[in-house]
């Protein structure tokens, strides 16, 4: 059976990238790719502007939101209150290292919690028919975060992470997308969490020999074409983040995982922005909100500074992008006559 390619590649959850703008530019890219919202804490949904927080354009299917909660009734009524929006998928975060989630008994923490971790997914199938997936780690170290009572807090083990999707498969999740390193809950901070415990894929690869039924996606450095390839004889998906966030037009190159060619180039991407950001204006959104993320169009490649300082001023907006449209077309064409 051809696969979808939603279920082939995913844009990780990243907080203060991932938000509706960003999405929107990856769409000018690439249509298909699975995205995901910024980790949503239950609460915020609960007590929040509900249309600030969870609406998003037609465009951006398909689209995962990612949730972050600590006990089922939080989980239930955000997600409840979430149907009205129709993502397309819920996921549960189980793999955020930062103190802040953690001290609030969410995210990786809840790695240690496997029993807890199933109550909440079997509450949020309650108020959704959508399917629920979980996004964790390999593992967690909990020292000094954990309770005292804990009889250990080093939960490192390939067996460890067995024994947590043991669990909480029985609550009916069928998909899991694992962060191929542990969380560090004390001392590191989420970004050296991203970095310093070394990837273990091959305990990702062993998960899915040994649970063959379930869905498995692998993230973490993963950044080529290549590697992607590598972990598709072994897995059902992959997801990226960071190559994605500064590496956009990477997105053109997954096209061949579904018998797509993508084929668009700079200049008829900066046309769809001018749309975009002479809309957002008319709205009243600062460009800038938009802007920010697409300083990765040119990466590695000529001019690839230059954007990124033009496209930074506060100042820049739709007009700026059809000056740097402009003088693209004059030095390709300055470029034909040498
Ligand atoms: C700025 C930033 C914010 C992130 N926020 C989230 C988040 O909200 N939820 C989540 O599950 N992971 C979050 N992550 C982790 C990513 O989803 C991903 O697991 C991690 O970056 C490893 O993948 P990569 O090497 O492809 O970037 C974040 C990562 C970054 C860089």
């Amino acid at each position: 059976m051809k696969k979808d390619i939603k279920d082939i590649i995913s844009v990780a959850p990243m907080v203060d990238k991932t938000d509706r703008h960003f999405r929107n530019f990856v769409r000018m890219i690439n249509k298909d790719v699975l995205l995901y919202t910024e980790m949503i804490t239950a609460q915020a949904i609960i007590n929040g502007d509900l249309d600030y927080i969870l609406d998003f354009d037609e465009v951006e299917h398909p689209i995962v939101l990612q949730l972050a909660a600590t006990n089922k009734e939080e989980a239930y009524k955000a997600v409840k209150i979430a149907e009205k929006y129709n993502y397309d998928e819920i996921n549960l975060n189980v793999g955020c290292p930062s103190d802040k989630v953690s001290g609030n008994m969410m995210g990786a923490y809840l790695m240690a919690f496997p029993e807890g971790v199933a109550e909440i997914v079997s509450e949020m199938k309650k108020a959704t028919d959508k399917p629920v997936s979980i996004k964790h780690r390999i593992g967690i170290d909990g020292k000094n975060v954990l309770p005292s009572s804990f009889e250990r807090t080093l939960f490192d083990k390939y067996e460890d992470m067995l024994n947590f999707i043991n669990i909480t498969e029985k609550a009916g999740v069928k998909k899991y997308i694992v962060h191929g390193r542990i969380a560090i809950l004390a001392g590191l901070d989420p970004k050296q969490n991203r970095e310093i415990p070394p990837l273990r894929y091959e305990e990702v690869y062993k998960l899915k020999k040994e649970k063959p039924y379930l869905h498995i996606e692998i993230n973490g450095g993963i950044k080529t074409v290549e590697q992607i390839d590598e972990h598709l004889k072994y897995l059902d998906s992959v997801m990226l983040g960071r190559e994605i966030y500064d590496n956009p037009m990477i997105l053109e190159k997954f096209g061949k995982y579904y018998g797509k060619t993508i084929n668009i180039t700079r200049e008829e991407i900066i046309e769809k922005m001018i749309l975009y950001v002479e809309n957002i204006e008319k709205k009243g959104i600062r460009p800038h909100r938009f802007l920010m993320h697409t300083h990765g169009l040119f990466h590695s490649i000529n001019g690839s500074k230059y954007w990124k300082r033009e496209i930074n001023t506060p100042k820049a907006d739709s007009e700026t992008l059809k000056r740097l449209l402009k003088e693209i077309g004059r030095k390709k064409k300055n470029e034909n006559y040498q």
